[in-house]
């Protein structure tokens, strides 16, 4: 196994431990991620998940150019497909996932980043999508994350020149939601995730999911959708508790 996973507070940590390769990814690790993200997503004692990369070096610094040297146009588009598949099952994800971004989020190591729900990023957090100078292009959701991300003119700087940015300009351009200073960088991502599962676990997976469509919808579908999922909560045993919490001057009980 490449992935070490930790469970603390309902917050899963997920290592990738391939530091000697600076985290790249090979199908063997998509899959292996593949699989236990969905285990997490599943795991009913699971509210959030944190992913990062081992060693002080590296997030991911993309997908395995070895590999990639010896791909035909079938095998790539397979080697595609199993990118995808994998930010597809995170950004899709009921619970909030977290990247924490500790060194180079390069190329496919930035694309699943940009599938995460929040980028937290270290002093030394360096981001880019240098596809173009390997004469590639970014294959696991680059050119369609990073300019809702950021809009499409960053984007296309950022794709079409391949340069690398550091935290503060990540930060800037709005790719980064927070940069971490502290020593600890899991204990702030774990006071991080804290903020977010003081709040209802139903209330975050469907906010997560309206945020989702509406990168797919007019803005009137996706309007339509907010206001069906909002009215829908009314009743719920959590939205019950959270809005007699305030009435009661309490903390709800989630
Ligand atoms: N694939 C395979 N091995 C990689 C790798 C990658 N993406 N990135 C780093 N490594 C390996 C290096 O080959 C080296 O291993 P060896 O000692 O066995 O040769 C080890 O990791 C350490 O790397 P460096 O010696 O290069 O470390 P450095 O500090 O000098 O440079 C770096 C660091 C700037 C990140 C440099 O490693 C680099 O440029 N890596 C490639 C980054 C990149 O282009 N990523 C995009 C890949 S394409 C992609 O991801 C396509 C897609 O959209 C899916």
């Amino acid at each position: 196994m490449v992935i070490k996973k930790i469970v603390k507070d309902k917050i899963a940590l997920l290592t990738i431990n391939r530091e000697e390769a600076l985290n790249a990814m090979n199908p063997l690790i998509l899959n292996e991620l593949k699989d236990i993200f969905k285990n997490c997503i599943e795991d009913e004692s699971i509210r959030a998940i944190i992913l990062t990369g081992s060693g002080k070096k590296a997030f991911i610094a993309g997908a395995d150019i070895k590999i990639m040297e010896k791909l035909d146009s079938k095998s790539a588009h397979d080697f595609g497909l199993l990118g995808q598949e994998l930010t597809n099952i995170i950004e899709n994800s009921t619970k909030p996932i977290i990247a924490l971004v500790n060194g180079f989020a390069l190329g496919g190591g930035c694309e699943i980043s940009l599938a995460c729900h929040i980028r937290l990023a270290s002093d030394n957090a360096m981001f880019g999508q240098p596809e173009v100078k390997l004469g590639l292009i970014p294959g696991w959701g680059g050119t369609q994350r990073l300019p809702r991300i950021v809009g499409k003119g960053l984007a296309t700087e950022l794709i079409i020149t391949g340069k690398i940015i550091d935290s503060n300009e990540a930060y800037r351009i709005g790719l980064v939601n927070k940069i971490l200073k502290g020593n600890n960088l899991i204990e702030e991502s774990f006071e991080f995730a804290k903020l977010i599962l003081q709040n209802g676990p139903k209330a975050i997976s469907k906010s997560l999911s309206c945020i989702n469509n509406s990168s797919n919808s007019s803005l009137n579908d996706g309007l339509e959708n907010e206001l069906e999922t909002f009215s829908k909560l009314f009743g719920s045993q959590e939205t019950n508790e959270g809005l007699k919490a305030f009435v009661e001057k309490r903390l709800p009980k989630f």
